[in-house]
């Protein structure tokens, strides 16, 4: 492929995730960027959704039974001649260091805001992980067609509780009736809706106007109308210019207003989104920075995930790839095997459908199946053999110590906590010297230990009890190991080793964890692996 080419099909590709407080609307706003990518023809409606039980993003047996989506997937779908990424992030207010790592694939992220409810605690840790990250984000309020806050109080509390400074792209025309439209600040244009009968299900109409136009008295009515127009003016002087360069270092959030059940705002959002949303990000691999455009693959695994398909039992590694072209059945470099492998049988998700791939590009998220070869981190590379920054592991909040119902399961016991481990939905310490019938796990969601439980059921068939323990911090060691174990016997903490023997605390609070740095500093003790 030539360079040319290569060039066009990367900078016409935006891959992002959905950050958002369960109930925000994320699963409904997913539908309708399908829908408005063509890749679905009519989104369920809320009621038909109920009756699914499941959305088109949920996969795993758990995901139906209780309605929510549990583990990340990767939608592609176009729009208006760009190539979109969706990196699906659990919705439930129990998500898994998956979460964390899906976000470390993406180059930008949509965070989702109930107008009502303003910016809530899942939103803030998503958000921080975006922050550390410099990662650009757009902010969309949704749920205007319900009477919310003040948008002008919305927009506040995200500069005020997130520290990012929020430039309103779209604004809502709201009458006595309800949500009309929104004011594309951009364009200076007013964009009103009209409703559909279908709740939702296909693009809604819309027509276009000038703020001063009449039209819009008639439409909301002369308050309604004026109310808009002086709202307007106040943002024009209030609120500084866009800046590119601001969101592009994460700094700064265009602000959006909609309504995803009414697919009302999700237009003007998305074509802004497909002017302004980053291109494949560079990415560094040692003292090197990879650029996207560079005609050699590179690609870095973020996710494993085994059994998606209960049919054929597989284990599916997503990679995200950074530079070059990936072509079917290629031989890359396994940069941790050191050692030369095919790529077969890749896959990605377009809308519902698992479909074979023969090309993808940097910016592009694919499934590989994965005869147990790949770990979290892993890079693959033709040409060079650099290596990809690894993804950090991130401290859990909850842990259990783990018992064996049936003493005679430990071999399966054995290979499910390895498993389960690799693919990141617990993390697996012991005491050191221990063997593993003494397994403690860490979670970052506590519905991630129900996950475990249920998939070591189904999977492995191993029954395991867990015993919740009374720790919600843990931080690895990377002084001292006397000073470390004064810290745990000094706040009660206990002290073990993750999967690859790092020693680590786990302590109560994180008024413990204050407590050790200020008086124990040669422990260092930190957060990330
Ligand atoms: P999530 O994935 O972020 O958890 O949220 P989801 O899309 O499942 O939406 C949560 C609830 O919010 C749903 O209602 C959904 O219909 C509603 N919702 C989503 N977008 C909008 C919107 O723009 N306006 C309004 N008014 N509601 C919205 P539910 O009653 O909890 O579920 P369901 O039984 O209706 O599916």
């Amino acid at each position: 492929m030539d360079d040319q080419e290569l060039m066009r099909q990367v900078n016409r590709r935006k891959t992002f995730a959905i950050i958002s407080h369960p109930d925000a609307g994320k699963t409904t706003l997913t539908e309708k960027l399908l829908l408005y990518g063509g890749a679905i023809q009519m989104a369920g409606s809320v009621k038909a959704r109920r009756a699914r039980q499941h959305a088109v993003s949920d996969w795993m047996e758990i995901e139906k039974e209780r309605g929510i989506s549990v583990t990340s997937s990767v939608m592609q779908f176009p729009y208006r001649g760009f190539q979109l990424n969706l990196l699906d992030t659990p919705g439930h207010q129990d998500f898994g260091e998956d979460t964390y790592r899906t976000l470390h694939a993406a180059d930008c992220a949509i965070m989702l805001i109930d107008n009502n409810k303003g910016v809530e605690a899942q939103t803030r840790k998503l958000f921080e992980v975006c922050r550390r990250r410099r990662t650009p984000i757009f902010t969309f309020v949704n749920k205007c067609d319900r009477l919310g806050r003040d948008p002008f109080e919305i927009v506040d509390e995200v500069e005020q509780v997130l520290g990012i400074r929020c430039i309103p792209s779209t604004w809502p025309v709201r009458s006595f009736s309800g949500f009309k439209g929104v004011y594309d600040r951009m364009h200076q244009r007013v964009v009103t809706f009209e409703s559909g009968l279908d709740h939702g299900a296909s693009r809604v109409e819309t027509h276009e106007m000038e703020l001063n136009d009449a039209a819009l008295d008639t439409l909301v009515g002369e308050e309604a109308a004026k109310q808009a127009r002086e709202e307007v003016e106040l943002l024009d002087g209030a609120s500084g210019q866009f800046d590119l360069a601001a969101f592009n270092r994460g700094e700064l959030s265009p602000v959006f207003f909609g309504s995803a059940m009414n697919n009302f705002g999700v237009e003007p959002f998305l074509d802004e989104f497909i002017r302004i949303g980053p291109t494949p990000a560079p990415r560094i691999a040692g003292d090197k920075v990879i650029d996207p455009v560079e005609n050699v693959f590179r690609a870095f695994v973020f996710k494993i995930q085994a059994n998606m398909d209960r049919a054929h039992r597989d284990r599916l590694a997503f990679m995200r790839i950074v530079s070059g072209r990936f072509e079917r059945g290629m031989r890359v470099w396994h940069v941790r095997e050191e050692r030369e492998i095919r790529l077969n049988s890749p896959q990605v998700t377009m809308a519902q459908e698992r479909v074979q791939v023969d090309e993808a590009f940097a910016g592009d998220v694919i499934g590989i199946i994965d005869p147990g070869m790949f770990q979290i981190g892993d890079t693959l590379t033709e040409g060079e053999r650099v290596a990809f920054e690894g993804i950090p592991r991130f401290s859990p909040e909850h842990f259990t110590r783990l018992r064996l119902k049936d003493p005679l399961k430990r071999k399966q016991l054995q290979q499910g906590l390895q498993q389960l481990a690799l693919e990141g939905t617990v993390q697996v310490f012991h005491k050191a010297g221990m063997t593993e019938k003494d397994a403690y796990l860490g979670a970052v969601g506590q519905l991630q230990f129900e996950v475990f439980k249920h998939r070591m059921a189904t999977e492995y068939r191993v029954e395991v009890i867990l015993d919740a323990l009374p720790y919600s911090v843990c931080r690895w060691v990377q002084g001292d190991l006397a000073a470390a174990q004064k810290v745990a016997k000094f706040r009660d903490g206990a002290l073990l080793e993750d999967h690859l023997d790092r020693p680590l605390v786990l302590l109560h609070s994180e008024r413990d964890a204050a407590w050790a740095e200020r008086e124990v500093p040669d422990a260092k003790l930190t957060p990330v692996a």
